[in-house]
Order: C-alpha cells, then sequence, then structure tokens
C-alpha cells in the first residue's frame, strides 16, 4: 500500500519525547512579554505577514546553543519600540519550561545589558552553551535556506558544516581554528621577520586541521548515507538525497594517504608563503553537491517546490541521523514550509510530523491547509498575542 494515503491509525496519544510546555520571551523583537502554555501536541503559529511569527521560532532556536535562526545579532533581538522611554536600558530573556525524555527542565536564556555574552540558566543554576545543546535540541528550515542552494560554494559549506556539527559538535572548533590559522599565517607572512619556528609549527597545524575537517565531513557524508530513508518520509514525494564533498585536497589524500599528504601540503605552503591564502588547497576550496540519488539531479537545477522537498527531505534525515547519534529526534522549527507544497506533499508532511518523536513548530499565514487532515495540533493566533501586552516590565530570563 502506498503511504500517500492519509494514515487513519495516527496516534493521537503524545508520545513526544522533547517539547517545550511553556515559553515567556521578554523585550525580544516585538515582543515586549510573551507567553505561551503548551502541551506535547505539535504547534501551528498562524497570523498576518509581519505579525511575529518568525520571531516567535526564533526565541524558542535560543532554547540551544549557537545564535538562533537567523544567526542575528543579540542587539538586534532587544525589543525595540520607539515609545518605549526605557529602551536603552533593555534586555532580551528567554524563559522555557521544557520537557526531555521523562523530566522538565527550567531554562534561561538572555542577555544582560553591558553583557554582550549570552548567559544561560539550566534549573536556576548558570550553564554553557555547550550545556543547553546536549540537552535540547532544534533544528529548523527557513526559507532563507533555500537560497544558499543558490549562492556560492562558501554558503553552502557553511550550511553543511552546521548540520555536521549539530551531530559531531568539535566541528565547528576544526573550522574556527583552520581559518584563525589562515589568517595568522597571512599576518607572519605580511611582517615576516624571520621567526621560522612560529610559521612552521602554523602551518603543520592547518594541514593536520585539513586532514580532521575533511575526515569530519566525510564521515558526516557517509553516516546520512546509511541513513538511507529510516526517516519513513513517502520515497516517491520526499526523495532520498545525497551529499558529494570533492576537492583537490580530498583527492591528494586519498591519493597519497596521511602521511605523504601531510608531507606534500607543507612543501606547498612552504614554496607559497609569499602568495597566501588563495594559493594552497584545503577543505575551505571543497566543492559541494547536494542531488538526488535516484535520478542524481542537482537542488539548484529544481524548481522552487522541488528544493523545498528536498529540504525537507535532507532535514529529516538528518532528524535521523542524530537520533542514532543522542537518542533524541530533536524539536523542528518549520518555518513558512508548506508555502509552495502541494496537496500531497503536504499531507505526507503533516503525516509525519505528528509521528515525529518531538514537538514541531509551524508558522502559516492560514492554517486551513491543516484542518483537511486529520492530525493533532496547537493552533495559536499569532494576530490575538499581539493585542495582550502584559505591563511587567522585569525580565525573567530564569
Ligand atoms: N528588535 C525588534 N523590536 C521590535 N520589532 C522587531 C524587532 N525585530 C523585528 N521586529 C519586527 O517584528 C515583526 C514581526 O516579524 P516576523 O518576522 O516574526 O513576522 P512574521 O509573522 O513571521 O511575518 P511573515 O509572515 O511575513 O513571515 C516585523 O514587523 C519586524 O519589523
Ligand atoms: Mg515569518
Amino acid at each position: 500500500m502506498k503511504k500517500t494515503q492519509v494514515n487513519s491509525n495516527i496516534n493521537f496519544v503524545n508520545n513526544k519525547q522533547l517539547f517545550i510546555k511553556q515559553i515567556k520571551a521578554n523585550y525580544f523583537r516585538n515582543y515586549k512579554n510573551l507567553e505561551l502554555n503548551l502541551s506535547a501536541d505539535n504547534i501551528i503559529l498562524v497570523g498576518h505577514n509581519g505579525v511575529g511569527k518568525t520571531n516567535i521560532l526564533e526565541a524558542v532556536s535560543y532554547l540551544t546553543s549557537g545564535r538562533g535562526i537567523r544567526k542575528a545579532k543579540s542587539k538586534d533581538l532587544i525589543f525595540n519600540n520607539f515609545d518605549e522611554k526605557f529602551y536603552e536600558d533593555l534586555f532580551w530573556g528567554v524563559h522555557a519550561s521544557v520537557f526531555v525524555m521523562d523530566k522538565t527542565f527550567e531554562i534561561g536564556t538572555g542577555i544582560q545589558k553591558n553583557n554582550n555574552s549570552r548567559l544561560v540558566k539550566i534549573n536556576g543554576e548558570f550553564a554553557k552553551q555547550s550545556d543547553l545543546s546536549k540537552l535540547v535540541k532544534i533544528s529548523w528550515i527557513t526559507p532563507q535556506m533555500l537560497l544558499v542552494f543558490h549562492n556560492g560554494m562558501q554558503e553552502k559549506r557553511r550550511f553543511i558544516d552546521r548540520l555536521i556539527n549539530i551531530s559531531n559538535p568539535i566541528h565547528v572548533g576544526l573550522l574556527y581554528r583552520y581559518e584563525f590559522l589562515i589568517k595568522e599565517r597571512l599576518k607572519i607572512i605580511n611582517n615576516y621577520d624571520g621567526n621560522k619556528i612560529w610559521i612552521d609549527t602554523i602551518e603543520n597545524d592547518i594541514v593536520n586541521l585539513s586532514i580532521n575537517i575533511i575526515e569530519s565531513r566525510r564521515k558526516f557524508v557517509s553516516e546520512m548515507q546509511n541513513i538511507y530513508f529510516k526517516s519513513d518520509l513517502n520515497e516517491d514525494f520526499f526523495p532520498d538525497i545525497c551529499i558529494e564533498i570533492t576537492g583537490k585536497a580530498e583527492d591528494l589524500l586519498d591519493s597519497l594517504g596521511k602521511e605523504k599528504y601531510h608531507s606534500k601540503m607543507i612543501e606547498i605552503l612552504r614554496k607559497n608563503r609569499n602568495h597566501g591564502i588563495s594559493t594552497f588547497i584545503g577543505p575551505h576550496k571543497s566543492e559541494l553537491l547536494i542531488f538526488k540519488r535516484e535520478s542524481k539531479q542537482e537542488i539548484k537545477y529544481c524548481s522552487t517546490g522541488e528544493q523545498k522537498v528536498m529540504l525537507i527531505s535532507l532535514i529529516f534525515k538528518h532528524c535521523d541521523l542524530m537520533e542514532s547519534i543522542y537518542k533524541q529526534t530533536p524539536i523542528l522549527l518549520l518555518d513558512d514550509i508548506i508555502e509552495h507544497l502541494d496537496d500531497i506533499h503536504k499531507r505526507v508532511l503533516f503525516e509525519k510530523t505528528s509521528e515525529h518523536n518531538s514537538q514541531c513548530w509551524f508558522t502559516c499565514t492560514n492554517s486551513r491547509a491543516f484542518k483537511d487532515y486529520p492530525v493533532s495540533y496547537k493552533l495559536i493566533d499569532v494576530n490575538k498575542l499581539q493585542k495582550n501586552f502584559s505591563k511587567k516590565r522585569e525580565l525573567k530570563y530564569a
């Protein structure tokens, strides 16, 4: 039987492992005081353009580490209402009660005045962002992510590196260090004072890191390959997606093996000390292909709707990878996801999200699409939230 039929046996008894029971946002974007009380049900935020739907998803995205779904600067998040007399003194905070497996955790995060780094509290105790990402996994699909497929290689590498980092949190550290050392090397070359030992050390580290980054990316590609649609999205409609990473450094590593690659790269770096970053190969130059496994069709040649479908496939596959590693499926934030999807894709997606082990959040301007399907969800009319500002001024981030 094709799974295009609505599955009438969908289990309406919620068995979500990870969900937000309550979220409050203070002085965050267009919300002075937002409070949502929720159950394990999936959430549909419905409202006019510009009313604050994506802002709510963004607040949720700060319940894990990183810079949220918009990669915003912290100061841009501060409630910016020009009628607000005390604007100068404000800062933002998000507080949530989150159900994780079988316990509820109180999570608070935000920025305080005169302090640019994001504070995190878990159950009232200060914690690191990395503790937060261990506790709560969140993944998302936003319209901006589709642009990545039309942008240059650097954007594509960043997109994949972010996915890798969610499943292998040391990856980003390798990349930062690699990029930092490349800049350091360039600085030394530009002001060369004959300190050969220092530049030798840096080049040695660059080469070692280049091997680690290539290996970490390859591990991810092969893990994703092995997941092969365990995700159970209807394959006819959500095709299996493959990622391929190629490049001169990758070829050299394959042909020479690690040891000889190391000596060859050191030789290349030494010869080219006077020519800077553009003169040597490495993972900063890797080429990335994202394509449908069966037809080999590359994502950038697909229609807008097809690209959205491919992105959904890729992110669900990544959720399965996370589940296999951490035994926890991430909360999914799906911003404007149903625009451009035809009825059959919506139906399969709704089935999939209702069976997803963690809460899924949708935004849309019209909730009609959801009403046609027998899936359980909580509908929140965001237009109404805006009329109920509380007069409270205290920031509660924990
Ligand atoms: N720091 C801020 N302070 C106050 N308002 C802000 C701030 N940052 C953004 N906004 C406003 O928040 C509003 C809601 O933005 P949001 O992106 O959440 O809308 P949306 O409901 O998702 O709209 P769409 O349907 O078009 O995607 C916008 O009008 C934006 O100008
Ligand atoms: Mg939006």
